[in-house]
């Protein structure tokens, strides 16, 4: 393996810069957790048949999706980490009906909304997948209950995702200032390789499923259209994927709702309002082609909503279109 300089590990970048920007060592300790379990789950991503992760379990999640061995798997992995790292007090997951409140009095009480497997249909033919997460600090002084996650994206304290592709990638947003940490398999640890991530000022591609465009109305099919003539079309199929190229190489990511879906297909607190933070963290937007995603006051744990993410320009430019503002 080629050697270079020393990098700086997810563990030096916490308890120095970190502290720096005055973040907590509680919220250093649940990324700490998240990157303990994507480590436990990218083996499992790797190993896959080997594991035997492979196919659905025969059971439908609250949202009504087949669960698949591995959504199953990676939601036991992070809830364990979570739970373990003695600073969060509650977890809300894509795959769990009800919120985990975590026992034991946590004194700076963060709440963490998972997507722990991101691009289920693409588990089983190798192709990239994720995982999301996004991290809010509970009230002073609260009892965390049920609906105590229920929070507006923009009080996020962070949010993470973690792409499980030709590398394994951890991005890690905070307020103003978004880095991605490759694992180094070999040793097991997350090294600093993009500090400082902004999106590019140019959009190079755009990414939506064009399978859906015979079910969007009049002004949204003329909004992708309008990108189709500018843009290249990548579309992986895994949200994380789709937009963790776009956060690097410039571009743009539509799932808008349809006739078939008033509110879209992908979920509003575990992966439109993570990544919502993480693109204008790093100089995107996020949209439901009506509202700003992070504006949106929950009323479920499981709510869909439509989702435009990446440059912001671009973003602008479509949701007038869709919206005809
Ligand atoms: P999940 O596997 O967590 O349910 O997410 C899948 C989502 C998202 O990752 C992806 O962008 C979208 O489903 C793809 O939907 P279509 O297959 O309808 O295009
Ligand atoms: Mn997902
Ligand atoms: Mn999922």
């Amino acid at each position: 393996m080629a050697v270079v300089g020393h990098r700086t590990t997810l563990e030096e970048y916490i308890t120095s810069e970190w502290r720096e920007k005055g973040l907590s060592d509680g919220l250093g300790a649940v990324i700490m957790a998240i990157a303990d379990g994507s480590r436990l789950v990218q083996e499992q991503v790797q190993q896959a048949a080997l594991a035997d992760v492979l196919g659905a379990t025969g059971d439908i999640n609250a949202g009504g999706d087949i669960v698949q061995r591995l959504d199953t798997a990676s939601s036991d992995i992070f809830v364990e980490a979570l739970s373990q790292s003695g600073h969060v007090a509650a977890i809300g997951c894509e795959e769990i009906e009800r919120p985990v409140i975590v026992e034991g009095n946590v004194a700076d009480g963060y709440i963490v909304l998972m997507d722990p497997l991101d691009g289920s249909s693409n588990i089983d033919v190798a192709v990239s997948i994720g995982s999301i997460f996004g991290i809010w600090q509970k009230r002073p002084g609260e009892n965390v209950n049920d609906d105590s996650l229920l929070r507006v994206g923009k009080e996020q304290v962070a949010a993470a995702y973690v792409v499980y592709g030709s590398s394994t990638v951890l991005v890690l947003a905070t307020e103003n200032n978004v880095c991605g940490f490759t694992l180094d398999p070999e040793v097991g640890s997350f090294a600093l390789t993009h500090p400082g991530i902004k999106i590019p000022a140019e959009c190079a591609y755009y990414s939506t499923n064009e399978g859906n465009n015979k079910v969007l109305d009049g002004p949204t099919q003329k909004a992708i259209t309008l990108l189709r003539d500018k843009y290249s079309q990548r579309y992986v199929g895994s949200l994380v994927a789709d937009f963790h190229r776009n956060l690097l190489k410039g571009g743009i990511f539509a799932y808008p709702a349809d006739q078939n879906r008033k509110d879209g297909r992908l979920r509003l607190m575990y992966e439109a309002n993570p990544l919502g933070f993480v693109a204008e963290q790093a100089g995107g937007a996020a949209s439901t082609g009506y509202q700003r995603i992070l504006d949106i006051v929950p009323e479920q744990l499981h709510q869909r909503a439509p989702l435009i993410l990446g440059n912001k320009d671009v973003v602008e430019a479509t949701v007038s279109v869709i919206n005809g503002s």
